[in-house]
């Protein structure tokens, strides 16, 4: 394998800024000096990456994907294939994806599925949790087996009754067996039940736009089950992770809670971030394009999310990332919002985005790698091989050009999906160069990875607890 040094670079992670030569070897960060010291100048290497008025960061961690997820009848549009490839142009090189256990079936043969479709297909390292769906005496047993196997959170779901739902009884099983095996819970916070009596009620009343979709998933809802989930975790004695935090409501429960020195965590995403109900109300159907769970919320929202990633409340950014094309499966839901596939792009331009962030004052640039990289990698049990530039982890890595201007369009993103959430948008910061285990998988701009190169991770537990 090839030694590579990364020359001239602003090296950032979550813990510092130094400006630093990086020395790769094996596939690892094998040393990191002073740029211009003399035991830098010592290194030889096989291949030198000027990064001199760039930034040299870890490779992106996005802990929350759906390629290929079954919903509503449909698929999400990213294989493993296309979607990793899309995330490695964004400069993330790990995706923790969501195998699905169907209802009457066992984990084992949902996570035996989502092998199947991501192995050798992979462009970047993937690791996966396991959605429950179906919480018996059988599947508790098995949580544990997969903990073992380096499959260490699952996902509940808290909405969608009849499909991934599971009651209050069911949700404390899990968080009970979850405090004893390690796992981390994730919650999908919101009221399905309550959920699907407006939606009834919405489309009985003839309300059956894309912005119904955001009238009826209130916040409200989303912050009652944001509080019921933590009262449940407390009892069971289980830290709890909520996914997808889009209400100021729920980000208020959230601070409460750890207020209390509570073992409570949240994601937000960059739709949540940079996009409103504004946009479920474009007219002609378009707001079918942002029809996702938890619903974009008023701009207003925007607020508390960027104020919770700077106090701590919130910990991390993933992006959710479950596309679907307008064209043949957003469109299954004209005349029936509630037939929209939920679910929006965004795996390629979750660093970027957070970069313009740091850009407009709202992070630093260390906090941007802490919520990016850094703490996803430990919330997963990925740290520090992944999420970090120090000797010994994984040669994940970023040349950022902070300075590079783009414009994000359908036209030019490597997503297998139709459009763009995000169409004309300037983004100041562009990756330049993404090694992925030492290997260049963007290549100054050009794609050098394939298919198979990416591994299955096997996960610790949570290590943002110690
Ligand atoms: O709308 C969303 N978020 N789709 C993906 C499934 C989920 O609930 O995360
Ligand atoms: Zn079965
Ligand atoms: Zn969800
Ligand atoms: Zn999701």
């Amino acid at each position: 394998m090839p030694r590579t040094v990364i020359r001239g670079g602003l090296v950032i992670t979550a813990a510092e800024e130094t400006a630093a030569d990086v020395l790769v070897e094996d596939g690892k960060v094998a040393a990191l000096a002073a740029s211009g010291s003399e035991c830098a100048r010592g290194w030889t290497a096989d291949r030198t990456i000027d990064a001199t008025g760039k930034y040299v960061i870890p490779g992106g961690v996005d802990g929350h994907t759906h390629m290929e997820m079954p919903f509503g009848g449909t698929f999400a549009s990213d294989t493993f294939e296309t979607g990793t490839r899309a995330a490695a142009w964004g400069g993330t090189t790990t995706i923790v994806d969501f195998a699905v256990q169907s209802q009457g079936h066992a984990l084992r043969e949902g996570l035996d599925a989502w092998h199947l479709k991501a192995s050798g297909n992979c462009a970047i390292d993937y690791g996966f949790h396991m959605i429950l769906s179906d919480v018996n005496d059988s599947s508790l047993k098995e949580m544990d087996l997969l903990v073992d196997e380096g499959v260490t959170s699952f996902k509940l779901f808290m909405a969608y009754p009849g499909v991934f739902y599971s009651d209050d009884g069911k949700i404390l099983r899990a968080m009970q067996r979850a405090s004893v095996n390690g796992g981390l819970i994730m919650m999908h916070a919101e009221n399905g039940i309550a959920i699907d009596v407006l939606v009834e009620q919405a489309l009985a009343e003839g309300r059956t736009d894309p912005r119904h979709h955001g009238e009826v998933r209130k916040a409200l809802l989303e912050s009652e089950a944001t509080h019921r989930a933590i009262q449940l975790a407390r009892v069971a004695g289980a830290p709890l992770y909520v996914v997808h935090v889009s209400a100021q409501e729920a980000v208020a429960e959230l601070a409460r809670a750890r207020d209390l020195g509570l073992p409570v965590f949240g994601e937000t995403c960059p739709q949540y971030l940079f996009l409103s109900t504004d946009n479920l109300a474009e007219p002609g159907f378009e707001g079918a394009k942002y029809v996702c769970s938890t619903p974009l919320r008023p701009v207003e929202h925007q607020a508390a999310l960027w104020r919770g990633l700077r106090t701590g409340d919130l910990q991390v950014v993933s992006t959710d990332h479950c596309p679907f094309c307008f064209t043949g499966q957003k469109e299954l839901g004209r005349g029936d919002f509630s037939k929209i596939p939920n679910g929006m792009p965004g795996v390629e331009h979750r660093m970027d985005l957070l970069h313009q962030a740091v850009v407009d004052g709202r992070i630093s640039r260390r906090r941007w790698i802490e919520i990016a990289c850094a703490t996803p990698a430990r919330m997963f049990g990925l740290y520090p091989r992944k999420g970090t530039i120090a000797p010994g982890a994984d040669a994940d890595i970023v040349v950022y050009d902070p300075r590079a201007q783009q414009t994000l369009s359908a036209a030019t993103h490597h997503m297998n999906v139709d459009y763009s959430a995000y169409e004309g948008k300037r983004i100041t910061g562009q990756v330049e160069t993404v090694l992925s285990r030492g290997v260049p998988v963007i290549d100054r701009r050009e794609y050098t990875g394939r298919a198979g190169h990416g591994r299955f991770l096997t996960r610790e537990t949570c290590q943002y607890l110690i």
